[in-house]
C-alpha cells in the first residue's frame, strides 16, 4: 500500500470558494480487524473521497479508530451515514465538527497513520491536563501533527 500524498489540485473536485466543513470522530474497531481489512478500507475511501473532494486522515491504534474528514459538507454527512452502518467498526462518536478556512490534509485523499507512524495514546498521556481519548482538542492537535 503506498502512503504518499496522491491528489494533484487539478483533480480536487472542490469549487474554491465552496464551504469547507470537517468531521472528527472516534469508534472501535472490529475485533480481528486485519491488514487486509484496513487496505479495503483505505483503497476504497481514497477512491470515492477523490472523488468528492474529501480530504483527510485515518489514525488506527489500540482498537479504536479516529478519522478527520475535511470537504464538502454534504459529502460529510453522507459518509457519517455509512460510517455509522459499517460493521467494521462500532459506537461511531463525533467528537467535533465545524467549519474550515483551510483544510488540514489538502494532499491527502485519506492519509493513514498508526502507532508505528505516531501515537495518539502516548500523545494525549504527555500532556497531562488530558489524557483522555473524548479529548477532541487534543485528538484535533495530535491530527495535525500528522500533516
Ligand atoms: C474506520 C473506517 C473509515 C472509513 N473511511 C472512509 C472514507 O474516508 N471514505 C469512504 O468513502 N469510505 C470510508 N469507509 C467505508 C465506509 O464506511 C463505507 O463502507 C463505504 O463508504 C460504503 O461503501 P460500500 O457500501 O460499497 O461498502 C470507512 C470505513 C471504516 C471502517
Amino acid at each position: 500500500m503506498t502512503d504518499q500524498p496522491t491528489l494533484p489540485d487539478a483533480d480536487r473536485q472542490t469549487a474554491p470558494d465552496e464551504p469547507i466543513g470537517y468531521l472528527l470522530y472516534r469508534s472501535v474497531a472490529r475485533p480481528g480487524l486485519d491488514q487486509d481489512d484496513l487496505d479495503r478500507i483505505l483503497e476504497r475511501s481514497r477512491r470515492w473521497n477523490r472523488s468528492v473532494g474529501l480530504t483527510g486522515c485515518l489514525h488506527h491504534e489500540d482498537g479504536m479508530f479516529f478519522q478527520w474528514i475535511e470537504g464538502p459538507r454534504p459529502r460529510l454527512f453522507q459518509l457519517l451515514e455509512w460510517l455509522r452502518d459499517d460493521d467494521r467498526h462500532v459506537n461511531v462518536t463525533v467528537l467535533d465538527q465545524g467549519q474550515l478556512s483551510k483544510r488540514l490534509f489538502d494532499d491527502w485523499e485519506m492519509r493513514f497513520s498508526d502507532r508505528q507512524v505516531a501515537s495518539l495514546l502516548d500523545w494525549l498521556a504527555a500532556r497531562r491536563d488530558r489524557a483522555d481519548t473524548g479529548d477532541a482538542q487534543g485528538v484535533a492537535d495530535f491530527m495535525r501533527t500528522l500533516r
